[in-house]
């Protein structure tokens, strides 16, 4: 068996409302149109993505919270109703997920060996999180490849952005042998927004476009610093500055979902390809992605 690698890793933000505006059989709440830019480039993306041959996406979600340890989904599919808790007028989502629990166990078991705290979710009615879900659809949209869903313990709200860091740094390392001993290609998925100050009022129809924009011109230019680290290779110095990022432009990366990603691809040097940038409910989002050793 040769060795098992990571054959891409994207930034592949979760705003359920990609999904509501492409109205998609599984979601039941129907739309106009809507956030045509990130839908397109998402689209772009996951045809690239589509192209590399991979056999398991591993996701980090921000949006399944554990408050002791990492956790990995440990069933070998999950299907039911996924409710938006703040917009369930926009995502009624039946799900039918497939699990690699092969490969999350092996995760789960390389991470506890660096020292994380771990558990495997093994209950087979529990409701995986939208994070996971939005990411995955808008990502790979056929669900023809199974997943490892990666929780977040939010150690940036219970300590500090240097632990989640360093917790993020464990759990890479903990990734990419796992997935080197699979002999799988592995696509990883970084479930997060950037800049993630939502607005405070509601439109009455929720893809009325005029109302969709940047609500504040300082989070907009950390959007634009963070895309163009990308687009440098500069992934050293997005790390460096994460502590800065996430408590100035109310950062979703607090969840450790792009710290997490940028470790497993090992800091890359090279450019990402950025397929889209756009705001929803006034957050920002970008679409990209890293492919070690060619372009996408
Ligand atoms: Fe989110």
């Amino acid at each position: 068996m040769s060795a098992g690698r990571i054959v891409a890793g994207a930034l592949a933000p979760h705003p359920p409302h990609l999904i509501y505006a492409a109205n998609p059989p599984q979601n039941e709440p129907k739309a106009e149109c809507g956030w045509e830019v990130l839908r397109w480039g998402y689209e772009r993306m996951a045809k690239d993505l589509e192209a590399l041959d991979v056999d398991t996406i591993v996701v980090f979600s921000p949006h399944w919270q554990t408050y002791i340890g990492t956790h990995f989904l440990g069933v070998p599919s999950f299907q039911s109703l996924s409710v938006d808790p703040i917009f369930p007028n926009l995502f009624r989502y039946h799900y039918d997920v497939q699990v690699d629990v092969a490969l999350a166990e092996a995760m789960h078991d390389a991470a506890r060996e660096e020292g994380l705290v771990t558990s495997m979710m093994r209950n087979p009615d529990f409701r995986v999180d939208y994070g996971t879900i939005v990411s995955c659809h808008l990502a790979r949209p056929a669900w023809d490849v199974p997943i490892v869903s990666i929780s977040s313990c939010r150690s940036t709200a219970f300590y500090n952005v240097d632990v989640m860091q360093e917790q993020a740094m464990a759990l890479a390392r903990a990734t990419r042998r796992a997935i080197e001993a699979s002999g799988k290609r592995v696509l990883l998925l970084a479930s997060t927004s950037l800049s993630h100050r939502h607005f405070t009022t509601e439109a009455a129809v929720p893809e009325d476009m005029t109302r969709e924009h940047i609500y504040n011109h300082h989070l907009y230019l950390w959007d634009m610093r963070l895309i163009d680290q990308m687009k440098r290779g500069q992934t050293r110095a997005m790390w460096e500055q994460m502590p800065e990022f996430v408590e100035q432009a109310v950062s979703e990366a607090d969840s450790g979902a792009l710290s997490w990603l940028l470790a497993c691809l090992d800091f890359p040097n090279y450019a990402a390809e950025v397929y889209a940038y756009g705001t929803v409910i006034g957050t920002g989002n970008a679409v990209a992605a890293w492919v070690p050793g060619g372009a996408v």
